[in-house]
């Protein structure tokens, strides 16, 4: 199992070209279910999860052809055929790796008028049911069954448009009903809706693969369904979460980076915070530059919500930032119930965290300690990197796997800016 070996202590100096976003390419690529036409996606990441989404697309009987990206950071091509489907069911042994695998279950139902989905279960950070997705696709008119794990939805008549009110604010439940609505009889209104970026981003490929959705960045989005789909390009719009990483990572070592490829207003939220730390952020016609000198970090306090709030997953980045700063931070966590699994590991690396209930306390230290530290989730592995480039000595990241699903070839993108990391085949 693979890796990372850090020593801590280095400036970072140099430019990090920001790949297309995870979250906004699973849903597109779910989203080729919905026509017998081609998808052509490009600026689409090279991550575990990506390609585990394309295999689950390949079992359903979608014809892909991927055409790698060649500099770091360049994103890939696929085209995804579904002319038509071979099988409804995604199984257990790929739903349980990646929970996303669940949107497949609007388009499917929606195109083909049935869905087998297996239950994602619980996962590392919380309980996380799909009991909102259920609700959308029942009000639209599917049936819902569960049977021995799975979770089987039908519609063999069709969906028919109707009002979605979230309770609250769900990305992939948001997903799947605007997926399946757009082929819906009718018109739909969700309301409630959530409103990141990767939600417009699949609102607008939906639109022109020819679905008639708007309101979308809002909290109410209108779709009048039609009847079919057809081919369509579409580019993935930057990752905010490894722009937002990035950014945490000139503001823990310390130095310049230039993070291209990617747009400030995707980090809206952040930008503010990271100049109470004490970076200087500067918008560039390539993205934007982060630098901070050697003075230490001040603490800033923060708390997790919806966007275009502080996103849940930079919560585990900006604490290991947070445990170098000079001062008390606290982290307030309100998207999920157990998402402080990097707060052992911080602490094994000599961090002062404290956590009660939804809120961690963390008192920056002057200097933390390199350790041999354990990737619990995708986002933590990242923080525990992050962490290791301010540490004093070495610190070695296992479970490099959990980093692969999210983070293309962060060791490299790190390298390249001067940081002392490599992987290792352990
Ligand atoms: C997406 C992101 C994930 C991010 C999360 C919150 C993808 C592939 N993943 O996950 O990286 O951390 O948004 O920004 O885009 N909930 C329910 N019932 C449901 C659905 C959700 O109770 O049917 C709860 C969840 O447990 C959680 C909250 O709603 O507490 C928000 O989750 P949601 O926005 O749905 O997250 P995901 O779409 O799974």
């Amino acid at each position: 199992m693979d890796r990372i070996r850090i020593r801590g202590g280095a400036r970072l100096k140099g430019e990090i070209s920001i790949s297309g976003a995870k979250n906004a390419a699973l849903p597109l690529m779910a989203a080729c279910l919905l026509s017998d036409a081609p998808l052509t996606l490009t600026n689409v990441p090279k991550l575990a999860d990506v390609q585990s989404m394309a295999e689950l697309l390949r079992q359903l009987g979608v014809a892909v052809d991927w055409t790698p990206g060649t500099a770091l950071g360049e994103g890939g091509r696929y085209v995804l055929t579904a002319a038509s489907l071979s099988g409804t069911t995604a199984d257990y042994d790929i739903v349980r790796k990646m929970r996303a695998s669940f949107l497949v279950a609007g388009p499917l139902v929606a195109r083909a008028g049935q869905a087998k989905v297996s239950l994602p279960g619980g996962c590392a950070i919380g309980a996380r049911p799909v009991d909102l997705h259920l609700k959308a696709l029942e009000a639209l008119g599917a049936a819902v069954q569960l049977e021995e794990g799975y979770v089987i939805v039908r519609a063999p008549k069709g969906l028919k448009g109707a009002r979605i009110a979230f309770p609250f604010v769900s990305a992939g439940a948001t997903e799947n009903a605007l997926m399946a609505a757009s082929l819906a009889k009718g018109e739909t209104v969700i309301e409630n809706a959530a409103r990141e970026p990767e939600i417009v981003d699949l609102g607008d490929c939906l639109i022109a693969m020819g679905a008639k959705i708007s309101g979308l960045g809002t909290s109410r989005v209108t779709i009048e369904g039609v009847d079919t789909l057809h081919a369509a390009e579409h580019a993935v719009l930057p990752d905010r979460i490894e722009t937002g990483t990035y950014a945490f990572a000139a503001a823990v070592a310390g130095g310049e980076i230039e993070l291209s490829g990617t747009r400030a207003d995707l980090i809206g939220s952040i930008i503010p915070l990271l100049q109470a730390v004490g970076t200087e952020v500067q918008e560039t016609n390539r993205g934007l530059k982060v630098h901070r000198n050697g003075v230490r970090p001040n603490s800033v306090d923060v708390e997790t919500e919806p966007f275009p709030g502080f996103p849940t997953d930079l919560q585990a980045q900006f604490m290991a930032l947070m445990a170098t700063a000079s001062g008390t931070s606290h982290i307030k966590e309100t998207i999920f119930e157990n998402r402080f699994m990097h707060v052992p590991e911080l602490k094994r690396m000599g961090a002062d965290i404290k956590v009660e209930g939804d809120m961690a306390i963390v008192t920056g230290v002057e200097r933390l300690k390199g350790a041999p530290v354990m990737a619990t989730d995708l986002r933590a592995s990242s923080s525990l990197v992050l962490a290791g480039l301010a540490a004093e000595g070495e610190t070695i990241v296992n479970r490099v796997y959990h980093l692969d699903r999210g983070f293309e070839r962060l060791e490299e993108k790190l390298r390249r800016v001067g940081a002392d990391i490599e992987r290792q085949n352990a």
